[in-house]
């Protein structure tokens, strides 16, 4: 009987170690694919947008990648899915890389379109793929949060989620 209760708290014991063991390597695990917090906020771009008039392009960069900002005139309209406003301000954004083969398109802002210089490729101001050119879907929205004057992309804020149909 006392034979039994010994093996009992041994194998509980070497059970425990184990557990213990477990957690611990897991903890460690986690820390090691956790990014730093240098490379955490090297994932986000901030932009005033306090200085952009309107009919103005403006571009900037967000992990590596071309990111465009337009504020629309008063007669270039409303697309809930492309676009959002600050006070009247009417703005759009996106990733300015093309949906077909990845060029960059340029921005023209007598045609108010985007071309693409690879194959001919055009987005609409609101970054809508033309039909009839290559490029098979609209510029991605990289997701952003609208902070007073400021933008900061690389964080989800309730204008992202809208325009992506998730508010
Ligand atoms: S890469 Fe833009 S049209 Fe082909």
């Amino acid at each position: 009987m006392a034979e039994i209760k010994r093996r009992d708290f041994l194998g509980m014991t070497l059970g425990g170690v184990t557990a213990v063991g477990a957690i611990t390597s897991l903890v460690a695990m986690k820390k090691t694919w956790d990014p730093l917090p240098s490379v955490v906020s090297a994932g986000f771009t901030t932009v005033d947008i306090s200085g952009i008039k309107e009919g103005e392009f403006f571009q900037s960069e967000w992990r590596g990648k071309p990111i465009y900002i337009i504020r629309k005139t008063s007669d270039e309209g409303f697309d809930p899915k492309r676009d959002f406003k600050i006070n009247d301000s009417v703005f759009t954004l996106g990733i300015q890389i093309c949906t077909h083969l990845g060029c960059i398109p340029i921005f023209h802002p007598d045609l108010k379109e985007f071309l693409c210089p690879c194959h001919g490729g055009k987005f609409t101001i609101d970054g809508i793929n033309i039909k009839g050119t290559p490029p098979p879907r609209p510029f991605d929205i990289p997701p952003f949060k609208v902070d007073g004057t400021k933008i900061v992309f690389g964080e989800v804020g309730v204008e992202y989620q809208t325009m992506i149909g998730k508010a």
